[in-house]
Parts: structure tokens; sequence; C-alpha cells
């Protein structure tokens, strides 16, 4: 007769037990550590497979190691880019996310990976974070959203997906010691929620720590965050895993919650959780019971993405299909920024000529960024994708416009910017393809001079500052004199400073770093075949200094602490209560059709169980001439809070597609969660009596529909 734990049909808690109860001590420690760069052991004798870890977020990352960094050299290793994770919530479409994560999940599968190392869902608290292009922007309720589906996408597909980096990782400056210094109220209702959501809402199987120190203590041996309140208030029976080298003493380590240890500097067999760890043991100063659960976690893993069972999903890696999705999320989170006079779309029968300018155009990305780096099928440039669509049509130019930093016989500036305005004074249109590169300057090899400490959007470092690098605000400058019909496709995670060329400009588009298809996205965007439709999920200002980390001089931290002296006003609560003008608010994205909004309804929930319960009705209609989609967003405001409250919040969204005339009901309930605020005091949320606004809009700051609502009485929950 089989043993309990090979059969299927066994609930995962009892087979878990009972292959717990065939491990020697030994077999134990080898399942709470790494042993290659991305790996634990097979423990052949009772058929427990090798279990594969792999970035990350946006793709399966190719192979590394085993005990380096370097290029496994593999052929069967590549993948579908999909664009990064902050383009998925430009989306505000959690459909998508959910089918961003099944091709990712289901390329983890074939490529034989238990645990896709993503999504990132720390929140944006500076435009300077390097990694924000891997993360889901400003607002917990958005990035909860996401995550949520992202996840449940990843985790259908027979992989663990893993939330990371748990938690207060919100800036790459100092990453491995900074400690991070935030009262309660704003680590509850800002920095955690997503989190919860993950665990809670998405069932996530793994949750990565981090690398800082969060009230003085490393977050991979971090009591409070890992005991506390993953696995107690939030009930997390799933793998916490520490990020590679982010762990730092055995005690810790074996105490205080972290259940892998990964990445750590070799030897394996001196991990803190390896040998140090079963001494430990053998001198009784551990018990077993925490390595038995330790292991039962592992285990659980395990046994959820079926390691025991055969045949299991198979998984596919780039077929039509995942590369339709990655052209379609690009598409629908690309952000018409600006759009003066309708110069967008250009009509492809009336262009003879285009001018395309810039070295984004041409640039392929895919491959950078740190541990998010993909080893992408193809990329198609923007450059590319322009051809591709209007190449038979028109004359296409290109120039390079300015230099990401080119060996010394490159032109220099000058004669570069020169050469792209006389091909854009020639052109009907000039399309300049700008903005960072996903990459530190250091990546680049060919960077030199002063260029070479530039940063960008990529791991480890954070940017600078706002601007645009490589002389571009003068390219941008200098083009649209010759050619006032020039529009600007921004490449980039995030803000960055138009002040000297906006005005100027007649079209905006910011791309993001959109992934292997973005080329094409961006085609069908700018010639029309697809209606822009992505919102930010983070405020742009005009200034650095207008955002509150760095208003507040509270970034990047002084001697090692870094206090979020900003508290709960993060992004848009920052802009709205302190009547902040930003470049582009929060939710922000013109769309080629328009939009009306009526008759918001509000109507108690009768059939909610319990608290305050209203369901939030109003009708959106398509009032433009092509068909087109319109996330509707729905803030909250108290009037008159006991404790002070941002401006507003999100508490709730929608996407709908509508053809021209067409008009959809859109329903968005609204539960006890969307009123309330975390009470330190009394270590639970509380929904007040009182007033509040709903308001329902099509930005933070273009709100169409406001109703009155009263609570009449207080709920508290914890
Ligand atoms: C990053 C993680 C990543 C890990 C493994 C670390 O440097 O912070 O996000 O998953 O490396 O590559």
């Amino acid at each position: 007769m089989s043993p309990i734990y090979l059969d299927p049909s066994q609930p995962i808690e009892e087979r878990v037990a009972d292959l717990l109860g065939r491990l020697t001590l030994e077999e134990k420690i080898s399942l709470v550590h790494g042993d290659s760069k991305f790996t634990t052991p097979a423990i052949p004798r009772l058929g427990i497979p090798e279990r594969w870890f792999s970035d990350g977020p946006h793709g399966v990352r190719e192979d590394t190691g085993p005990h380096t960094w370097t290029s496994m050299g593999r052929t069967d290793d590549f993948c579908t880019a999909m664009p990064v994770l902050i383009a998925l919530a430009a989306t505000w479409d959690t459909d998508l996310a959910r089918s961003y994560g099944e091709v990712i999940g289901s390329e983890a599968r074939k490529r034989g990976k238990q645990v896709l190392i993503g999504p990132g869902v720390n929140i944006q608290r500076t435009p300077l974070g390097g990694r924000n292009f891997e993360y889901l922007g400003e607002d917990p309720w958005l990035a909860s959203r996401i995550a949520v589906n992202d996840i449940q996408g990843i985790q259908s597909q027979g992989v663990a997906a893993c939330a990371k980096h748990f938690a207060g990782n919100n800036q790459e400056q100092d990453r491995m010691t900074v400690s991070v210094e935030l009262d309660e109220r704003t680590l509850r209702e800002i920095y955690l929620p997503a989190f919860k959501a993950a665990v809670v809402e998405g069932g996530v199987l793994s949750v990565m720590g981090a690398y800082n120190r969060f009230r003085g203590v490393y977050c991979c041996e971090n009591d409070y965050l890992l005991n506390h309140i993953l696995k107690g208030e939030w009930g997390f029976q799933g793998l916490v895993v520490s990020d590679w080298d982010g762990a730092h003493h055995t005690e810790g380590c074996v105490l205080h919650g972290l259940d892998l240890e990964m990445g750590t500097e070799l030897p394996y067999d001196q991990f803190y959780l390896a040998t140090p760890f079963l001494e430990g043991i053998r001198r009784g100063e551990f018990p077993v019971a925490v390595l038995d659960e330790k292991v039962r976690r592992n285990l659980r893993q395990m046994f959820a993405v079926g390691a025991f069972d055969s045949p299991g999903l198979a998984g596919a890696i780039n077929t039509r299909q995942h590369q339709a999705m990655a052209r379609k999320v690009a598409a629908e989170a690309m952000v018409l920024l600006k759009n003066e006079d309708q110069i967008l779309p250009l009509d492809p029968h009336a262009i003879k000529s285009v001018a395309v300018i810039g070295e984004n155009a041409v640039r392929r990305q895919c491959h950078l960024g740190g541990s998010a780096r993909l080893k992408a099928f193809y990329e198609v440039t923007a450059l590319e994708g322009i051809v591709r669509r209007i190449g038979p049509m028109a004359n296409v130019t290109f120039s390079q416009g300015y230099s990401s930093g080119s060996p010394g016989d490159a032109p220099d500036a000058d004669t570069l910017i020169a050469s792209a305005v006389r091909a854009a004074g020639t052109a009907d249109v000039a399309i300049v393809v700008a903005g960072l590169n996903l990459a530190r300057a250091v990546d680049l090899a060919a960077v030199t001079g002063p260029n070479r400490n530039a940063l960008f959007d990529a791991e480890e470092a954070d940017r600078k500052d706002l601007k645009l690098p490589f002389g571009q605000d003068e390219l941008i400058r200098s083009v649209v004199a010759a050619n006032p019909r020039t529009i600007v496709v921004l490449v980039s995670a995030g803000a960055v400073e138009m002040g000297s060329w906006l005005d100027r400009v007649p079209a905006v588009l910011l791309a993001w770093y959109a992934g292997m298809e973005g080329g094409n996205a961006l085609a069908s965007i700018l010639f029309g075949d697809a209606n822009p439709s992505g919102k930010l999920p983070c405020t742009f200002p005009k200034k650095l200094s207008d955002s509150p980390a760095h208003a507040l001089a509270a970034y990047p931290g002084n001697d090692g602490i870094e206090t979020y002296a900003e508290g709960l006003l993060v992004g848009y609560r920052w802009f709205d209560t302190k009547e902040v003008e930003p470049l582009f608010p929060f939710g922000y994205g013109l769309s080629y059709t328009s939009f009306a909004y009526s008759d918001l309804r509000i109507a108690p929930d009768i059939a909610a169980a319990a608290g305050p319960a209203f369901s939030v009705e109003f009708t959106v209609a398509n009032s433009g001439a092509c068909p087109g989609a319109e996330t509707a967003q729905l803030y909250v405001r108290a009037l008159r809070p006991s404790m002070p409250r941002p401006f507003k919040e999100l508490k709730g969204f929608q996407k709908v597609f509508l053809q021209p005339g067409e008009k959809r009901t859109v329903s968005i309930p609204l539960k006890a969660e969307a009123f309330s605020f975390y009470d330190p005091a009394r270590g639970a949320w509380v929904a007040e009596a009182g007033d509040y606004v709903i308001m329902v809009g099509s930005s933070s700051r273009d709100i169409r529909l406001e109703s009155p609502v009263h609570l009449d009485r207080t709920t508290v929950e914890d």
C-alpha cells in the first residue's frame, strides 16, 4: 500500500504529517535552506523532488547558477516577457491581472519551477525608488486588487506565488541595512494591506522577508512582522522565505518566523538554518518542534503545487496566446498624459513620413533591471512596432537623438540633436521615444564619463532625481521647435520632470517598460488600433520636493534609520490633503473617446451580514466616437473624523469597456473596511459613526459625482 503522503486523495495536512514523520533530522534541515542559488535538494529515498525557485515578477527568469549569479547559458529558458508590474497596475484591470498571472505561472510550470518569486507588493513611497517598476504603485487598495488576481492566476497553474518584500522595503538606497521606522497606523493602513490581501484573499503560498530592518530588527528575523502579524493575526500557513542573503543570525531565523533561508554567502552547510541550527537542536538550544513547523510549511507549499503528484499541469512557454496577452497588457497599461487637439491617434493613411527619434526607440530593455531581468524570446522595439504598422505606407526614419553613454567615437549631443531636428523638420510627425533605462548605469557597459553614475529603474539603487538624463529635455525642446507635431513617448517606471517642454508638446504617452510586445502595443495606440485606457497608479509630482518623503526631507534616512515622517500621507493622500498641485494626479489617464458619469445612487446593502454596507451604483456612458475603456474610481472622504485622515482614499474601482453611445451601470460594494481607520490604541479597525462623502470619478482629481453617506453606529473589527 502506498504511503499516505503519496496519495493525492488525502488532505494536504495528512500528507504533510505523514511525510514529516518519515524524515530524519538531517533531511529536515536540508529542506529549510538552499543547496544552490535557487534550489533546495531532492530526497530521493522518499521521492521528494529538487525544488526550484525562480524570479520574477513579470516573467520567468533565465536559469542562473548553480552557485553564482552567472547565466547557465541554456537555450530552453527564454520566456514571454510581460510588461513590468507597475504597468499591470496601470491597467486597473483585475481580470487582466489574473490572465497575466496565468501566463507567468504556466511558463514557470513548464520550466519546472515550484515557486515563482513575485509579485512585489511594496508601496511606492518615493518616485525615486529603484524597484518601483516591480511594484504596484502608491495605493494599498489598487495594489491589493491587482496582487490578489495576479497571485491567483499564477497559482492556478500549479506554481506557488511569493509576495515580496515583507515589509517596509520601499527604497533601494541602503536596502541591506536601513531600519524603517513608522507608526503602527501607517503600517496597517498603507504598507501592509497588499500583503494581507495576498495572504487572506489571494491564498499566496509563500512570502519573502525583506532585506531591510523594521524597527531595528532585520525583516527576515522579525518576530513582530513574521510571527505576530503574518502567521498570528493573518493565519498564514505557507512558507516564509528569506530574501537572498537576507538572513543574519541563527537564533533570529530559527525563532522569529523564517522557514527557508536562501542566498546566504557560501558554504551552504554554514547557512544559519543549516549546521548551526542542527547543532543548536542537538545541544538542546532549539526544540525540534520549531524545525518541524518550518518543514511542515515547506512541505505544505510542495504538496499545494502537486510536487508529489503526476502528471499534473503541463504549462507552456511562449505560446501565441502568451504573446498576445503580453501585447494586450502593454496596450491597456499605456497612459495618455496629454493629447492636445486630438493629435493622437495618427491617421495611418494620411501620414506619409514619420521621424522616430530617441535611443529608447531601439533599446531593448527586458534583459535588464536586476533580479527581475528576463531572457525574452524576442523584444519588439518601438521603432520596429512603428515600421511594422506603417512601414509599407510611409517613410519612417530613425535618429538616435541622445545617447545613454556610447563609446568615445559616438557623435556628441549637439550632433545627435542636430540630426534629429533635421529629420523632424521634414517629417509629417515626429515621435520622440525618450525616458529612462531599466538598468543602473553600471549595467550599461558602454556608459562612460559623467553618466556613469546615473541611476535609473533598477534594483540596488534609487534614482538621484526626476530629471530626464542625457540631454533629453533639450532634445525634446529642439525637436518640437522644428516640428510642432511632436509626440513624446516616455519609457519609464514613473514620474519624470517635464516642466521645460510639456506646454510645447501636443501629446505625451507613457509606455512604461512594456515587455516584449511593447513596440507592437505602442504602434497600436499611436495609430488608433487600440484606445489608451491606462491610468496612473502613482502621482507624478511637478518636482521632487513636492512629493511627501522629499518635502519632509524624510529620505533616504539618517544614521541607518529611515523615519516615515509623512505617515499616512503617501502619494495622492499627501497631494490632496496638503493641497499640492501634481503634474499628473493618481488615477489620471486620457482616452481617444470621452465618458459621461451620471445617476449616483447609494443604497444600504440589506443582504450584508454585519456592519455597515452599501451598494454604490452609477452609470458610465461612452459619449465619444470610438470604443474605449474607462476606469471609474470610488474615493471615500470622512467628514469630521475623530483621528486625522487623508483627504480621501480609494476604496473601489471598476474598468468598463464601452462602444460609442453604450452605457453601463457600475455597482461597487462598500463594506465597513471602506470607512475604517486603524486605531492603534484598540489594535483594531474602526468604522466610525458619522458623515462621509462618496466621490466617483475618472481620476483622483476629476471627481464627477458625489454623495453624502451616513454611518449610524461605530463598528470595530480586528
Ligand atoms: C531580490 C529578490 C529576488 C532575489 C533572488 C534579491 O536580490 O531582492 O527580489 O527575488 O534576489 O534573485
